[in-house]
């Protein structure tokens, strides 16, 4: 299966653009030439400051991905798009014995695993009708190994990232690239919320290394993007069983 998905031209929707990794990720679709790009965002005076940098191409989009009739509304008002980057996200700081662990799952799935069915509920006609384009879902590093001080965290990376292997293989038939993105610790506000900002490669750096990344895997039809040096190092481990079971038909030999 090889799907082909550029960039040029291209129209874009992005979850979470006001700030963090999502503003990057907005600056970059502009500097590699999108038609333009939707920010998807709870408030949409957030937007302001990519307008202001941006003019016209960025197009402000209210969004919540905890409520799904407002992606609803977002994807009729933005039924142009041709990519789909959701990256919208939310962290609490609970290991599995802490007194808020009930409390710190319910709101991570309720934004991590919800809101990424929801979007992909939502968006998935809109892509096929669009001739196919891209999925792309920010995941993490913790999707594959579970940091106990953010255990909940990592449990709703890692059910998000389940579900997107499922939209791998389902959307490909409708000619929908999906592409499961898995940086390390990146000097945002949520970074510094886990504490673990300290050691974060500097977010210009790390943000254009995912976009290259994220840019180069559209291009090449790859899934993974390990987009920063810890992630890379992990994606160094991880491709063996990728290519093995993840990416595979392990249906092929059974019996
Ligand atoms: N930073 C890291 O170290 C790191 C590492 C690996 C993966 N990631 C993933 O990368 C993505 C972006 O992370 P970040 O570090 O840029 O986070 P961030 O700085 O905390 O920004 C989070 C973004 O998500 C939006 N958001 C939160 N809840 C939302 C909701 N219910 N509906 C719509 N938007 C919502 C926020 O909007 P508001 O401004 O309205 O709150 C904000 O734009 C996340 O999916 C995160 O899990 C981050």
């Amino acid at each position: 299966m090889s799907i082909q998905c550029e960039i040029e031209n291209k129209i874009v929707l992005v979850t979470g653009a006001n700030r963090g990794i999502g503003a990057a990720i907005v600056d970059a679709f502009v500097a590699n030439d999108a038609a333009k790009v939707y920010a998807a965002v709870r408030r949409v005076d957030s937007v302001a400051p990519l307008r202001e940098k941006h003019g016209e191409t960025v197009v402000p989009v209210h969004m919540d991905l905890t409520d799904p009739a407002s992606i609803t509304i977002a994807a009729a008002a933005a039924n142009d798009v041709e990519i789909v980057v959701n990256n919208a996200g939310v962290l609490r700081t609970a290991s599995p014995l802490s007194d808020d662990a009930i409390d710190a799952l319910t709101f991570e799935f309720s934004v991590n695993v919800f809101g990424l069915l929801h979007m992909a509920r939502v968006f998935a006609p809109v892509l096929r009708e669009n001739g196919g384009g891209a999925f792309v879902q920010l995941n993490s590093v913790v999707s594959m190994k579970c940091f106990p001080q953010i255990a909940t965290y990592s449990a709703s990376k890692a059910a998000a990232y389940s579900l997107t292997q499922a939209l791998r293989e389902e959307l490909a038939d409708q000619g929908t690239l999906v592409v499961s993105v898995h940086p390390g610790p990146i000097a945002t506000d949520m970074s510094t919320a886990a504490g673990v900002a300290e050691g974060a490669e500097p977010p210009a750096v790390v943000a254009a290394a995912l976009v290259a990344a994220l840019v180069a895997a559209l291009r090449a039809g790859e899934f993974h993007v390990f987009p920063d040096a810890m992630a890379n190092r992990l994606g160094k481990a991880y491709r063996y069983f990728s290519q093995t079971v993840i990416e595979a038909d392990v249906t092929e030999d059974a019996g």
